[in-house]
């Protein structure tokens, strides 16, 4: 049996791709700051039928999120795929005039150092596997910057960079690295942005792996105040 890792795993978007992955036979690990709300999401999707366990770790805390990852490769087994999906902290969302170096460490160490720790971890294992995904999960800031929140403006870029390096370095492994654009808020019940559109989404980039991109929603003409 192969794992799922969802790093970032909340009732939103990170439930959805838990159902999803697991419904097509996938062990899921769900990966969070709070061992509490991990393990109660984990309760409730066992209750639905699933595999899953919860795993505590910060992805600004490179130790804890490389220790969540090798339990669940040693609990559930190989991490087949990898979605990088933690929902940005607010102080990332400041406009540029007032953004500082300071300011951005935190917005870096989530969008960039996390996502490097996350992949560096688990890539020995794909490529043993021969068979893998890497997910990134982005708002419209990742796909085009916004004066409005500069903090995930800047890392995404970054992270997007990351990305698409990694897309090109290993299609040839058939180790497939995509990325969700999901411009505006995920909201339940709505056609484009309702979590369980996004999942699917994720599964088509998962089972289609020449495409990179897929954008949830066209991107906006004029940013709203918080587009992330
Ligand atoms: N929500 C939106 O409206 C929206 C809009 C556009 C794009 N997105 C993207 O969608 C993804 C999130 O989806 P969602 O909002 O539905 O979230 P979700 O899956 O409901 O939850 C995400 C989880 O990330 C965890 N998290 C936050 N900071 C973390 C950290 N430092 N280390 C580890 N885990 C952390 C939080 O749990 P803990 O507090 O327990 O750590 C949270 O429950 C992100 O990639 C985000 O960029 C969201």
């Amino acid at each position: 049996m192969t794992t799922i890792a969802i790093v970032g795993a909340g009732r939103g978007l990170g439930a959805a791709v838990a159902r999803k992955f697991g419904s097509e036979g996938f062990d899921v690990a769900l990966i969070s700051r709070s061992q509490e709300r991990v393990d109660q999401l984990a309760a409730d999707l066992h209750a639905e039928g699933l595999t899953t366990r919860g795993y505590a770790a910060n992805v600004r805390d490179p130790k804890s999120l490389i220790a969540a990852l090798d339990a669940a490769a040693q609990e559930l087994g190989p991490i087949e795929v990898l979605t990088y999906s933690p929902l940005p902290q607010k102080e990332f969302l400041r406009p540029v005039l007032e953004t500082t170096a300071d300011d951005l460490v935190g917005a870096v160490e989530f969008s960039i150092y996390g996502p490097v720790t996350a992949v560096h971890q688990v890539l020995q294992g794909q490529r043993f596997l021969g068979r893998e995904s890497i997910l990134f999960v982005n708002g419209g800031s990742g796909a085009r910057p916004n004066p409005n929140v500069a903090g995930t403006s800047i890392a995404f870029a970054g992270e997007s960079a990351y990305a698409k390096l990694l897309h090109d370095t290993l299609k040839d492994e058939h180790i497939q690295v995509g990325q969700l654009i999901i411009p505006g808020a995920i909201t339940p019940g709505h056609p484009t942005h309702d979590p369980t559109v996004l999942a699917d989404h994720l599964w088509h980039l998962h089972t289609h792996p020449d495409a990179f991109r897929v954008y949830a929603d066209e991107l906006p003409g004029a940013w709203g105040p918080t587009d992330a």
